[in-house]
């Protein structure tokens, strides 16, 4: 994430802040005091708790939602020789993931007004050759998933949601993991939900779930708390796997908060809507359509694409946490040089990604806080207007 960095001015307002406290400690202690630290009965009560959460079969806790990407791709056979699409307007590790997995990737641009991937591009970019679309549910709103449900299989696709942005997130009553064939989840620091860096698979097939446990434990068959109930038999390496499972430590610090999740989207909305309701009518200024219920992870504004690198100098030199989400990843220099992609693709992510400015967004970000990051730009527009 593209944080830049500050001055110091007098006054501070943070990029984002957890508010991880006393139920976290507690939770943290108990698991200290117990046998197993790593995968272990903190990650299955995380899974089975998330799996209801999202009405979805199954959860596979990893590391993090990079490394569920690319076990995702995996699980469902992709590899060399497969493309999978996805949007450029999304962190890299989207499409890192699709390399790992030694699949090639493939962009489609996105809806101006959303900036949600676009089913009629993604249709457009099908080939003989195509295995997979991921889908980003970007700053927390969901893609239209009953279109690309049907999309996926009409043209015999798997589907993968990238849920990084939340796990709160509901569209049509429909949550992450429904209706797509894996819906990967991030509890990165910054995260809605958090333990600083974790991730989930969220999947309804049990065979998949089967393969996702496998792969992240290196292809054994047979898993370290499994081990651990029977006694003592030799076991085996199936496939190359990875050592990419959640801990019980992670898991003891994502427990708690489920029962905070839904007071933290409303305190989140409240920022969101604080934003909109100072600077919609601002000249310059436009936010993205919304739709659905979104979880909020992200609040960012458009800006005069001449402007924008300005104002984020001037926002971070009043000392305002600001950060970009994302320029259009496809003209990053690996992403050019690699794999062919050139500026110009994909108009729209990039005329989001050239304009988009990410403000401060946590719980419980003080009123007054909203006002004096809303002036600030304000101020900053009319001043360079
Ligand atoms: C859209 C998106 N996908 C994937 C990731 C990767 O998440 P993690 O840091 O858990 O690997 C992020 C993280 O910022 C993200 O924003």
């Amino acid at each position: 994430m593209a944080s830049v960095v500050m001055n110091a001015s007098p006054r501070k307002v943070e990029f984002f802040r957890h508010d991880l406290g006393e139920e976290e400690i507690a939770s943290f202690r108990d698991t200290l005091s117990s046998l197993f630290l790593t995968t272990g009965p903190r990650v299955a009560e995380f899974e089975t708790l998330l799996a209801t959460y999202l009405g979805v079969a199954h959860c596979v806790g990893v590391t993090s939602c990079t490394h569920g990407l690319h076990l995702a791709l995996l699980a469902l056979g992709i590899g060399p020789g497969d493309e999978v699409i996805t949007t450029p307007l999304t962190f890299v590790a989207t499409a890192n993931a699709i390399v790992y997995a030694g699949a090639t990737p493939v962009f489609a641009d996105v809806d101006p007004a959303t900036g949600l991937l676009d089913p009629k591009a993604v249709e457009a970019a099908i080939t003989s050759r195509t295995k997979a679309v991921i889908v980003v549910h970007l700053y927390g709103q969901m893609v239209d998933m009953k279109t690309f449900r049907a999309l996926a299989d009409r043209h015999h696709l798997a589907l993968i949601e990238d849920s990084a942005h939340g796990v709160e997130m509901r569209r049509d009553g429909i949550a992450p993991g429904q209706q797509g064939d894996a819906a990967v989840f991030s509890f990165y620091a910054t995260k809605t939900m958090t333990c600083g860096d974790g991730g989930a698979v969220a999947v309804r097939d049990t065979n998949l779930d089967r393969r996702l446990r496998q792969l992240r434990y290196h292809g054994i068959s047979k898993d370290v708390m499994a081990r651990h109930a029977t006694p003592y038999a030799h076991w085996d390496m199936v496939e190359l796997g990875y050592k990419a499972g959640l801990s019980d430590i992670d898991a003891a610090l994502l427990i708690p908060q489920f029962g905070r999740l839904e007071q933290r989207r409303h305190k989140r909305e409240l920022v969101v809507r604080g934003y909109r309701d100072r600077l919609e009518a601002t000249p310059g200024l436009s936010f993205l359509r919304v739709e659905g219920i979104s979880s909020h992870h992200l609040c960012t504004v458009l800006t005069p694409k001449e402007r924008r690198d300005d104002l984020l100098r001037d926002l971070g030199q009043a000392g305002i946490g600001v950060a970009v989400n994302y320029r259009a990843i496809h003209g990053l220099t690996y992403y050019r040089e690699q794999h062919g992609f050139r500026k110009g693709q994909f108009p729209h992510a990039e005329a989001i990604g050239d304009r988009t400015i990410s403000l401060p967004l946590w719980p419980g970000l003080p009123e007054d806080d909203i006002d004096y990051v809303a002036e600030r730009l304000r101020d900053l527009m009319r001043v360079g207007g």
